[in-house]
This record gives structure tokens, C-alpha cells and sequence, in this order.
């Protein structure tokens, strides 16, 4: 598999087979979120929201496999090797840019879970479409912290997997740690952001609009990092 997506690309002169099918993957799943708002837009609730869940799950699963058959070793990731163009452009321009590529791919998809828990809570079905409804939505302080409970059982049968039965490094459980404990982070903010947006499908209409606009900034800066890696500064 790993000699498969090193071999040449399609794209550019200089890509590989992993770095331009994980390129158009993100190209086609940005396009698919956006679609998605241009049906909200045009009020059809339910083509939006049967589209976000389909692009949704395709993302995770595309991540999944990205992550099994790469290991994340992005050339990107891997150091200045992957880069053949000058210093002051590496340091410059290629490493801000990845950074702001990769803190908003952690804030999308953070966003993305929240933004579908919060699709189903802030809508109703009127005659078999999908409507946002006003009016104030909270999270009941019992149901707070029934989530609460269930993130934490659940992180402590992940970490008695972890332990007993695949026999992890401690890297991997602080790692799982950090996901549970960013899970629990967002589901303690919505209570910040009930108070900043009370009504429901404001709030969905505002942090969807925010949401598209970090998908579409997402797509431009994975661009210029596939353009700087494979078409203006391969290696030689
Ligand atoms: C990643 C997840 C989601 C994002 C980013 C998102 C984004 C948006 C945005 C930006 C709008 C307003 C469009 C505009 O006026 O500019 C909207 C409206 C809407 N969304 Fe979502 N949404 C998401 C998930 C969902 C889900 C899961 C549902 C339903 C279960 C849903 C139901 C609706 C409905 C009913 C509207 C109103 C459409 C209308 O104006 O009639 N959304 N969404």
C-alpha cells in the first residue's frame, strides 16, 4: 500500500498517488459541506442536513484510512526534506501556512460534531422537511451531566481496552485522554455559548455560517500546500 501512494501522481509533475487522492478527497468533501449551505440557504432543510451527514461520515472514514495507510507521515510532516524551495519561504510562508492549515482542520472538525448535535436539537420535522425552530435552547443541568458521565465511562473502557487487551504505549492513552478531554471541553462550552446565543436556530444560522466559512479557508490552505510541496518548490 505504502509504495502504491508513493508512486507518481496525476496532478503535478512532482505529486505522488497519496498526496493527490488525499488532495481531491479534500477538494470533493469541502465542496459536498458547501453544497450543504447552499441548500440551507435555499431553506431545504432536509437535502442539507441528508448531505452534511453523508459528507460527514465520508470525511471520518476517508481520515481513518488516511491515517492506517500513511501513518500521517505527510510529507509535510516529515521536516524540510519535503520542500525544495528556499529557507525564508519554508520558514516564512510554508510553515504558517500549514499551521493555520492544520489549527483549522482541528477546529472544523471539532465544530462539525457540535454542529450536527446541535442541527437535531435546534430542528423539527413540519410536514416531513426539516425547520430550525425559535426559541431559547438549553441543555437541562440533569442531561449535562448524564453526558458527562457517559464521556467519562466511556474513557475508562477505552483506557481498560487500551491496558488489557491491546497493551498501548502511554502515548496512545494520552492521546485518547486529550480526545475525551476535548469532548468534554466542547459539551462544557455550550453552556458559554447558551448564554452568548440563546435562541437555537440563531445560534445554528451563526456557527454554520462560521463552520462553512473555516471549510472553505481549509480547501485554500491545503491548496497552497499542495501547490508550494508539488508544483512551486518540489524537491529536486
Ligand atoms: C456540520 C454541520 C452543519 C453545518 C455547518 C450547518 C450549517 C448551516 C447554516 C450555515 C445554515 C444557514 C444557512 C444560511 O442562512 O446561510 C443552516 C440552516 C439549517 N440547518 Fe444546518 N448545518 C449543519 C448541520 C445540520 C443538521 C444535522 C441539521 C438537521 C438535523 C440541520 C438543519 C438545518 C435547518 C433546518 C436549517 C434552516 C434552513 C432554512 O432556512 O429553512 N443542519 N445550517
Amino acid at each position: 500500500m505504502k509504495e502504491l501512494l508513493e508512486k507518481p501522481g496525476f496532478l503535478a509533475p512532482s505529486g505522488t498517488i497519496g498526496a493527490d487522492v488525499s488532495y481531491l478527497l479534500a477538494v470533493v468533501f469541502t465542496v459536498l459541506f458547501l453544497v450543504a449551505w447552499g441548500y440551507a440557504k435555499k431553506a431545504q432543510g432536509t437535502r442539507h442536513h441528508k448531505l452534511i451527514l453523508v459528507s460527514m461520515v465520508s470525511m471520518v472514514v476517508y481520515f481513518c484510512g488516511y491515517y492506517y495507510a500513511r501513518q500521517l507521515g505527510v510529507l509535510s510532516f516529515e521536516g524540510k526534506e519535503g520542500f525544495g524551495g528556499p529557507d525564508d519561504i519554508y520558514n516564512n510562508v510554508f510553515v504558517p501556512v500549514l499551521t493555520t492549515h492544520l489549527v483549522l482542520v482541528t477546529l472544523g472538525l471539532i465544530l462539525t460534531f457540535y454542529m450536527i448535535v446541535e442541527g437535531f436539537r435546534a430542528s423539527e420535522k413540519v410536514n416531513e422537511d426539516f425547520v430550525l425552530k425559535a426559541g431559547e435552547l438549553k441543555v437541562r443541568a440533569k442531561s449535562f451531566r448524564t453526558v458527562m458521565y457517559v464521556i467519562l465511562g466511556l474513557w475508562g473502557l477505552n483506557q481498560l481496552f487500551l491496558s488489557f487487551v491491546r497493551h498501548a504505549s502511554s502515548g496512545a492513552s494520552i492521546a485518547w485522554a486529550l480526545i475525551f478531554g476535548t469532548v468534554a471541553l466542547v459539551v462544557s462550552i455550550e453552556k458559554l455559548i447558551e448564554k452568548l446565543l440563546p435562541d437555537g436556530a440563531r445560534r445554528h444560522r451563526i456557527l454554520g455560517r462560521g463552520t462553512m466559512i473555516i471549510y472553505a479557508l481549509i480547501l485554500s490552505t491545503s491548496t497552497a500546500t499542495y501547490l508550494m510541496l508539488y508544483v512551486i518548490y518540489p524537491v529536486k
